[in-house]
């Protein structure tokens, strides 16, 4: 049996001293889900970008070991990380994918940055594979690698699963090639989506353009075939439960310090405008002029992870929700409260854990969002004796499977004003009940059935 090549553009930390940057460090939700996954299926190969910045751009290797797995990375030149990553997969893809079709931004120099990058990702990765490997690669900065390790001669199987929606058919071809991408989308011998949705937008969009057909299992088209399975990424539920690892003395300080015998509404995202931060904090605006009686009884916390700081589109976000943290801050606050706590700065797993028990709710309220870990941690970090209350946007992936949740339109400020309201006004019994339901479900789809499952699937393929 071959070993398992993992293989996507974020790698788990280079260890210290080793030319990482702090921000090479915030390594995002995919790398958190797929560390805990490989580590429970024995590790493996783990392929990818270094993270580090400014290299020779010869693509100079560095190993490392996390966990059961060895880490090999190469750097990308200045010019491909700015035209690559900060570009074409951030700038094009990224919003393209959520269906934020005004914020795409394409250019010819920049697609071709990003085929390059693909191009050397399977030139890089074809000496360590072996026709018996089982290759899986993740997410929207590599779609072309397929066809690439393909053209290299690479005959074994190859999984693709992507983290993000997959958009509509009118919206895919906004794409400067779209025919293009998808077809070397159609080498993949498997293709992994979180929900329904995004994979039958994905065969819809395949019937249309290549003329594909689809028997319920399996699409074909020009003589490929490809299975496609819909996988909901998880957590691991003990990560987070009562016997997960705190942080040692001083440090196993949570939030109730802060907001005494307040109520704690709790938000934790990257700084992303798919996140519908400014439309969140407008929300709670909302609920304190409606609901007066929040006024110094009500406290938000709103964590944003510094993410993409050399993007301009989320160099303007920060501008906004910070002037806007502001303007609510300035027409609410008294001397002994400020209703919302704006923290720009990642969290380390275990305190977050802390932070999400103190909750007495977590609004996840993005306006677009391939599935939404936040959800899944929060809940599987309550106590199931007085569990918070999750509100949760109607546009993530994880609303298709946490109906329990209160859900809300993230876009009407009134609707998710009342969301907070009703989660703060749910009975004992009514919290206990619907978090046992919640419970169940993300217990069923954990990161570890995830990647079993998916490789499964690919075994199978
Ligand atoms: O959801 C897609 C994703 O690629 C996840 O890995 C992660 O949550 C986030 O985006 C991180 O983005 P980046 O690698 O650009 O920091």
């Amino acid at each position: 049996m071959g070993k398992l090549v993992v293989v996507s553009n974020r790698l788990p930390p280079l260890p210290e001293g080793r030319g990482a940057s702090s921000r090479a460090q915030e390594v995002g939700g995919l790398v958190s889900a797929l560390l805990g996954a490989l580590d429970s299926g024995g590790g493996g190969v783990w392929f990818g970008w270094s993270g580090r910045p400014g290299q020779s751009g010869r693509g100079a290797a560095v190993s490392w070991e996390h966990g059961k797995n060895c880490i090999l990375g190469f750097d990308l030149s200045d010019r491909e990380i700015e035209g690559y990553y900060n570009g074409f997969c951030n700038r094009a893809l990224w919003p393209l994918l959520h269906s934020f079709q005004g914020r795409v931004r394409l250019s010819r120099s920049e697609e071709r940055l990003y085929r390059q990058v693909n191009a050397r990702f399977a030139q890089r990765l074809m000496p360590h594979l072996e026709p018996e490997d089982t290759l899986w690669v993740h997410d929207y900065h590599l779609i072309l690698l397929g066809r690439e390790l393909r053209r290299l001669g690479y005959g074994g199987r190859i999984g693709f699963f992507l983290h993000v929606p997959f958009p509509s058919y009118n919206t895919w071809q906004i794409l400067p090639d779209p025919e293009g991408f998808l077809t070397a989308m159609m080498e993949y011998s498997l293709v992994g989506f979180h929900t329904r949705t995004y994979r039958d937008n994905y065969i819809y969009t395949a019937q249309r353009l290549l003329g594909a057909s689809w028997d319920g299992a399996t699409l074909a088209s020009e003589g490929r075939r490809q299975r496609l399975g819909i996988f909901p990424i998880g957590v691991e539920p003990a990560r987070f439960g009562p016997r997960a690892p705190a942080p040692e003395g001083r440090r196993r300080r949570g939030l109730l310090g802060e907001a005494g015998h307040r109520r704690i509404i709790l938000g934790v995202d990257r700084l992303d405008y798919t996140k519908g931060i400014p439309h969140r904090i407008q929300a709670f605006a909302t609920l304190l002029r409606a609901h007066p009686g929040y006024r110094r009884e009500a406290i938000m916390f709103q964590i944003c992870a510094p993410s993409r700081t050399r993007v301009p589109e989320y160099i303007e976000q920060k501008r906004t929700v910070e002037t806007l943290v502001g303007q609510v801050n300035g027409e609410f606050a008294d001397h002994d409260w400020v209703p919302v706590r704006y923290l720009y700065r990642s969290y380390p797993q275990e305190r977050l854990t802390l932070f999400y028990r103190d909750a007495h709710v977590c609004l996840v309220t993005p306006l677009r969002d391939g599935m939404n870990l936040v959800a899944k941690e929060f809940i599987a970090s309550q106590d199931p004796e007085d569990p918070g209350v999750l509100v949760l946007s109607r546009f993530t992936g994880a609303a298709e499977e946490m109906t329990e949740a209160v859900l809300v339109n993230p876009y009407l400020p009134e609707d998710v004003a009342d969301g907070i309201h009703e989660a703060l006004s749910l009975p004992l019994g009514e919290r206990v009940e619907r978090h046992r339901r919640l419970m169940e479900k993300i217990t069923r789809h954990s990161s570890e059935w995830w990647f079993k499952a998916f490789l499964a699937e690919l075994a199978a393929a």
